[in-house]
């Protein structure tokens, strides 16, 4: 029992280590960040398959000119088509999104390719 408890908390440490930036080293900071956007920002963010649309732009470094304060500013307050999540989130967390947004970069929004 605790061991297959072990086994399904590293099984799902590696999920989310599967998540983009792979080849970037994140600080704690940034780490806390992309589990951030794994959670709340991928339905519209990235895309299920190369081939599917994608409801909002792909997030990246490049992302509102790379400026953080732009970044936090949307994620606090939305835009007409995406909700702001200053309710949901506090500010701590959405500096640590925006951290971990201008390290990563362009080109990983597709969620389900295999590892390289
Ligand atoms: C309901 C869908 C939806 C969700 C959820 C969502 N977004 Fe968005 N986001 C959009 C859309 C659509 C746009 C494009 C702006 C517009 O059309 O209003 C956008 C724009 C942005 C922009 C500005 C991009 C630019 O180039 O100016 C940023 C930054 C952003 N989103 C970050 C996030 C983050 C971070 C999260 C998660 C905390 C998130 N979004 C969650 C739909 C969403």
């Amino acid at each position: 029992m605790k061991r297959s408890a072990m086994v399904s908390a590293l099984l799902l440490a590696g999920l989310v280590q599967s998540a983009p930036a792979a080849d970037v080293e994140l600080n704690q900071t940034q780490m806390l960040g992309r589990r951030l956007v794994d959670q709340h920002c991928g339905v519209c963010h990235t895309r299920p398959t190369l081939v599917s649309g994608m409801y909002g732009p792909e997030l990246s470094r490049e992302t509102a000119g790379g400026r953080e304060e732009i970044v936090r500013e949307v994620v606090a307050n939305g835009t007409p088509r995406m909700p702001g999540f200053k309710y949901m989130l506090n500010t701590d967390q959405i500096a640590a999104i925006a951290a971990y947004l201008a390290v990563l970069p362009p080109g990983h929004q597709v969620v389900n390719l295999p590892p390289k």
